[in-house]
């Protein structure tokens, strides 16, 4: 089994999970920054993690995610400010998967992270605790 794991990650929250993950999996595995990621052919598993702008995943995330369609099989990680079990989350898990184009989905996982203090001043706290 040959693995890949790709995070996109700003301020690092996604890279703690990327790495949890990386540790985690066996046989051959890889790790790359979303920057400087391979292309997922040729992978037995591709993880993918980003982190939400704007109600999706990031940009560099939604165009790597569209390569992920079939024969890889991808596990999406994410993380974002927003409730874990809010509407906002499932929504943009969706897109994710819908970006994957009928790629099987091995799992999914996805967990709040800490919100740059920049941001929370233009998004007030209970508004990300509601799901925007
Ligand atoms: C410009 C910007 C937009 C964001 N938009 C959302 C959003 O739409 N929904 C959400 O739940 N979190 C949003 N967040 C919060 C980030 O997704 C969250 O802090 C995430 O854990 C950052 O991951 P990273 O540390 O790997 O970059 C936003 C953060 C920034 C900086």
């Amino acid at each position: 089994m040959k693995s890949l794991i790709v995070y996109s990650s700003q301020t690092g929250n996604t890279l703690k999970l990327a790495k949890v993950i990386y540790d985690e999996l066996k046989g051959k595995k890889e790790m790359f920054s979303i920057d400087e990621a391979p292309s997922p052919e040729g992978f037995d598993l591709v993880a993918v993690g980003f982190w939400f702008q704007g109600g999706k995943p990031d940009p560099k995330a939604v165009a790597y995610l569209s390569k992920c369609s079939k024969p890889s099989r991808a596990f999406l990680f994410s993380t974002h400010g927003a409730a874990k079990d809010s509407a906002h989350v499932k929504s943009a898990m969706d897109y994710a998967v819908g970006l994957t184009n009928g790629g099987a989905i091995a799992g999914m996982f996805t967990c709040q992270g800490e919100v740059n203090p920049k941001v929370l001043e233009k998004v007030p706290v209970p508004a990300l605790a509601a799901g925007f």
